[in-house]
């Protein structure tokens, strides 16, 4: 390429905004942290990669209904930008969905499909020690909406033992708190206690994080919307973050009008709902490291 016009061309780029110096859309936030599990899914990644060990970033069989497999569940949206921790030219948003098949094992109360990370043991994994922060962001899809006359959860980690979460994101009509309202996304922690929320928006990202402070038993939120920075939106709670487990992203849809949740109640028929993820990563907040 000709000297000048090569100096021409690199001040363009320069004068059209030094965040795209490949002249290329980038993520708009920058992960600072070292990454322990990176669930972001790549643009060459096919449906099919999902359903075996070599090829996915989650666990190939868990936490999905018996008869269906990953590559029937997670759907790639189209006309939906990336997320802020998302760059465009790596990753691409990947939706997780409900339907009638989406049972497991007996557990015929719920709908469920959730993510676990590859490499995250239910016991002595490195996401359950330390001080690690969880990355999502969602988005509502219009043509999958989920049903808030519900109890959804749809990012949490499990204790070792699945007796307990030490912390839900949560959304609709949580049972036995009718005082907390249905619209909003929400975090509860170990005691089920909400410790915030915040409405759900219908056409734009919203961007989370989870610090938990497995030394010190706390809990932190950060959130924000669009592409904006994320902000602390909680102090350090306290929290009972023992127990080890695993963390799960997609969906757990509880029935109404039962006392036994997993095993029996009211689901509609035909149900086709879903939740569009991006920006999932779990990083190391050791000495206060945290993305916004
Ligand atoms: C995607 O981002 C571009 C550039 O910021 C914007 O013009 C467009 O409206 C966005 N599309 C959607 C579907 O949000
Ligand atoms: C939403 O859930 C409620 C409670 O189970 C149910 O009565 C209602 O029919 C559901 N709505 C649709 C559109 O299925």
């Amino acid at each position: 390429m000709h000297h000048s016009l090569l100096l021409s061309l690199l001040a363009t780029t320069v004068l059209a905004g030094p965040r795209r110096p490949h002249g290329h859309a980038i993520a708009p936030g920058e992960i600072k942290c070292p990454l322990v599990f990176d669930g972001r899914v790549e643009t060459t990644t096919q449906l099919s990669d999902f359903d075996s060990y070599g090829t996915s970033i989650f666990n190939p069989d868990y936490v999905k209904g018996n008869d269906i497999k990953w590559s029937q569940i997670i759907k790639f949206p189209t006309g939906v930008n990336t997320s802020r921790f998302d760059d465009s030219e790596l990753h691409k948003p990947f939706e997780v969905t409900i339907s009638d098949q989406s049972i497991f094992q007996q557990q015929k109360g719920f709908r469920r499909a959730g993510l676990q990370f590859q490499g995250d043991t239910n016991s002595g994994s490195p996401g359950s020690s330390g001080i690690k922060t969880l990355h999502f962001s969602v988005k509502w899809d219009a043509q999958r909406a989920f049903n808030l006359s519900h109890e959804y959860l749809n990012v949490w980690h499990e204790a070792g033992d699945y007796s307990s979460n030490q912390f839900n994101f949560q959304a609709g009509a949580i049972i036995g708190q009718s005082g907390l309202a249905r619209d909003t996304w929400k975090v509860l922690d170990r005691r089920n206690k909400q410790i915030w929320s915040t409405p759900i928006l219908r056409n734009e990202w919203q961007n989370f994080a989870i610090t938990l402070n497995f030394q010190r038993n706390t809990l932190r939120v950060y959130y924000s919307k669009g592409d904006e920075p994320l902000k602390s939106v909680t102090n350090a709670v306290s929290n009972d973050n023992s127990g080890q487990g695993q963390y799960q992203i997609g969906i757990l849809k509880k029935p109404t009008g039962t006392s036994d949740v997993v095993n029996s109640g009211y689901q509609q028929r035909n149900l086709n709902e879903g939740l569009i993820y991006g920006g999932l990563f779990l990083e190391d907040s050791a000495n206060d490291c945290i993305s916004l």
